[in-house]
Order: structure tokens, then sequence, then C-alpha cells
């Protein structure tokens, strides 16, 4: 079985490269199909998901060519609609869009149940009412059956702030016969992403970023250039890995707004923070101290990030409490950093931190992908040396985190050949 090694207890410094974000790319590739014609995507993540969500469209005869390492063209005017049934479909949470994109672009949809990180159960109930509002009619078998012969607009109200949602009605709605409203709709940068994608193929997509989303139906979308926003969650993590190593870190090609709760939440910890137009700066001067943290759909502190401050909080004095508001049971990882010598006790979806003086390393496992990025954190501040299981969670949404940590002056190494597999498309390496 591969690891990730980590010695602790090198401060990191320098400059890192944020990457496209992971789940706008994850919906916009989908989104992409929507088009009769050619879609040439730049600053996409090279990461494991990506590569499964391109196998994903190979199977439905969708031609995808790299044109360097991080652009993608995708030509879906050859694609055979058929069901979706593949390892690669179970494997991630996003393949959910497919039903979306395929149902907006030909009425029907068979896409296997979609599986992804294994923290919790995610049901995609929203996702189906939402369908079924435009007109489909739903079938949850073997496969997820969605199947119209009219889609038409439609009022729409969220009973829970769904990102997969909000965005799945939006590619299923985009091509259907007049207005649809999604009420109570999410207002993460991935779901403003893709409503400026859909909008950049001549889409009518409004409000989005806001509760209300409009989208009035057009007859058809054409083919677009559009480059991926950079990854909120990436960039997250790597000021939290200079926080949490005491170092002095810039993360660069990012949009400083959509970082808005993480460091407030970092200055709030004592941790000095600079922002530049597309940066921001990273570093520990001072003492710090305890934090309270709700996690909250966007604005909000993002659920995404709550593994890694708890690792970092495991390392701060005082009492820190960290409450789990999106997702039913989020702490699983929690056991492996007590291992290391954490202090943190659990009650349902509080999870209270006593800051301990060290961790020590020691053989721990990535239960999930944003886990897997808090045990790689914990090792980079650890005593000794840190052995992280399972690793391939981390693959899955973080694109060469190794080496990006290496330059940063960690001493991080990698005993598998599974990071960032290239993808062969079309006779090239992606
Ligand atoms: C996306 C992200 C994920 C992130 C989450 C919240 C992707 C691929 N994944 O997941 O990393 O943690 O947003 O920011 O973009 N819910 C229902 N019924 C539904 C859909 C959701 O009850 O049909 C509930 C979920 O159980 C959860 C909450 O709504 O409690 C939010 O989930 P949602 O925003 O839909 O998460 P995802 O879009 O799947």
């Amino acid at each position: 079985m591969s690891h990730i090694y980590i010695r602790g207890g090198h401060p990191l410094h320098g400059d890192v490269e944020i990457s496209g974000m992971k789940n706008a790319a994850l919906a916009i590739i989908p989104a992409a199909l929507l088009a009769d014609d050619v879609v040439v995507l730049e600053n996409v993540p090279h990461i494991a998901d990506i590569t499964n969500m391109i196998q994903i469209l190979q199977d439905l005869k969708v031609r995808i060519t790299y044109l360097d390492e991080h652009t993608i063209r995708i030509d879906s005017r050859g694609l055979q609609n058929q069901a979706l049934a593949s390892e690669a479909v179970h494997k991630m949470r996003a393949s959910y869009y497919l039903i979306g994109a395929l149902l907006g672009r030909y009425g029907k949809a068979a896409v296997g149940y979609p599986g992804g990180c294994n923290f919790v159960q995610r049901p995609i109930d929203l996702h189906l009412k939402g369908f079924e509002a435009l007109g489909a009619k739903v079938e949850v078998g073997d496969l997820i059956y969605a199947e119209t012969d009219h889609l038409h607009g439609a009022n729409i109200f969220l009973d829970i702030v769904s990102v997969g949602a909000t965005i799945n009605i939006m590619l299923a709605a985009v091509l259907a016969d007049g207005e649809t409203v999604i009420n109570n709709a999410a207002k993460e940068p991935h779901v403003v992403d893709t409503a400026n994608f859909l909008n950049s193929m001549g889409g009518r997509v409004s409000g989005a970023g806001t509760d209300r989303i409009v989208i009035r139906g057009v007859k058809s979308l054409h083919g677009a250039n559009y480059q991926i926003i950079p990854d909120q969650i990436e960039a997250g993590t790597y000021m939290t890995a200079a926080v949490i190593t005491k170092g002095d870190v810039t993360v660069r090609n990012i949009i400083p707004k959509h970082m808005s709760a993480i460091t407030a939440k970092l200055v709030d910890l004592g941790a000095t923070i600079q922002e530049f137009d597309d940066a921001i700066r990273v570093s520990v001067h001072g003492p710090l101290s305890e934090l309270m943290i709700k996690t909250a759909p966007y604005p909000g502190f993002p659920t995404d990030m709550q593994p890694v401050f708890v690792a970092m909080l495991s390392l701060v004095p005082g009492s820190s409490i960290v409450t789990e508001n999106v997702w039913d049971n989020r702490f699983s990882y929690v056991n492996q950093l007590v291992k290391m010598g954490a202090d943190i006790h659990l009650d349902g979806r509080i999870a209270v931190i006593k800051g301990v003086e060290k961790l020590t390393g020691c053989e721990i496992e990535a239960t999930d992908l944003r886990a897997g990025a808090a045990m790689v954190l914990a090792g980079l501040a650890a005593d000794g040396v840190t052995a992280v299981d399972n690793v391939k969670y981390i693959f899955r949404g973080y694109e060469s985190m190794i080496e990006k940590l290496r330059v940063l002056g960690a001493d991080i190494w990698y005993d598998g050949d599974e990071q960032n597999q290239p993808v062969v498309v079309e006779g090239k390496i992606g």
C-alpha cells in the first residue's frame, strides 16, 4: 500500500501557484455537453477526479484533446447518449451533473448513482425534484433515469441550500422552454462560474451569486473558450499549512474575495494576512489564539475547509470549538488526529479542540479528500515521520500536492505512482 510520508517541523516558506477549481471544473466539463459544438476550457486542474470525468465523457464518444497540461478541447458533436454505469461514474459525486446536462440537451439521461467521498450519506433528492419540476419523469432503480419530451421552465424552491442541486437545475433548465427560477439557491463561487460559462455559450442565466437565479431558456448553445476560476479550497489549504508550520506562504493566482471567510478566521487566530490583487500572503509572527467556527454555505466558512482547520487548531493554545452545519457527520477523521496526540472531544456536530504542545508522527489514514489534506497538514507540523495511508483521496482533488509542498520547503515524499495519473486522449498525454 502506498503512503505519503512527511518529516514534520519545517516551516513552509515561499510562493505556491493555485490550480483551477476542482468543483467548478467538475460542473463545467459536463456543462460543455449542452453545446453541439467545440468548447475549450483553460485552467483545468490536473487531478484524478478530472481524469475520471474525462473517461466518462469518452464513454459517450465525446472527443477530448489536451491542448496543454491545463487546457482541454471538448468536442461533443458526435456524442452518443447512452446509459452511464461504469466504475468511473460511481467513483465520483459530481457524476450527477451528467444527469442535468444530458437531460437538458437530449431530454433523456440514464446515469449510475454517484459516489465520491465517503464521509456521509449524500442524498440527491433536491436535484431529482428539480428535474421533475422541469417536466422530467425520474425513476431511481439500478440507474437514475430522467426523461421528458418537453423540458419547461419552473419556479423551484430548494429546501436546503445545495450547490449540486443549484448547478444541476441550471444545466437542465438552460435549454428548457421558458423561464426557471431557483429560489434559496447556493451562492458558491463555482455556481457563479458555471452560470458564467453557460452564458459564454449563449445561455441566459442571471442572479448567480444571489439566492435567486433566473434562467431564461434558449434554443441552443454555441461553443466557447472559458477559463475556470482558481480553487478556493486548495488556496485555503496552503494558507492553513503556512499557519500550522508557523511559516510564510503566498498563495498566487487566486481571487481574494472568495477567501474572505477563511482569511477572517486566520486574522482572528492571530496570523498576519496581506492581500494583493490575485494573491494572499499568510505568515505567523506572534502567539495564536483559540477560535470558534461554524461551517455554512457561501459566503460562510466552507465545510471543505473544516478538517484542515481542525488539524491546525489541535496545536493552538486554548479551547477551539468547530460546529459542522453542512454535513451530518464530517468528523470521522478526528480519531486519526487523536492518534497523533490531538485532544479533540466530539459531541455530534460539534468538536471541542484543546490545543496540545505537539503532535507526534505515526501511521494515519486519509478517510476522504479534505480529511486527507488535514492529515498531511498535521504531518507537516508533527514531530517525527507521519505516514498517510489511503492517499488516493488526496490525488482526487489536489494537483501536485507533494511537489507544491516540497517547493515550500516541506520534507515530504510518496512511495507510489498514482499521483496525477496522465490521461491519454486522442494520442496526447494530458
Ligand atoms: C459540493 C461539493 C462538496 C462540498 C459541498 C458543500 C462538489 C462536487 N462537491 O457538494 O465538496 O462539501 O458542496 O459546500 O462540488 N442535500 C440534500 N439533498 C440534496 C442535495 C443536498 O439533502 O439533493 C444536503 C446534503 O446532504 C448536505 C447539504 O444539502 O447536507 C449541502 O449539500 P450540497 O451543497 O448539495 O453538496 P454537494 O453539491 O454535493
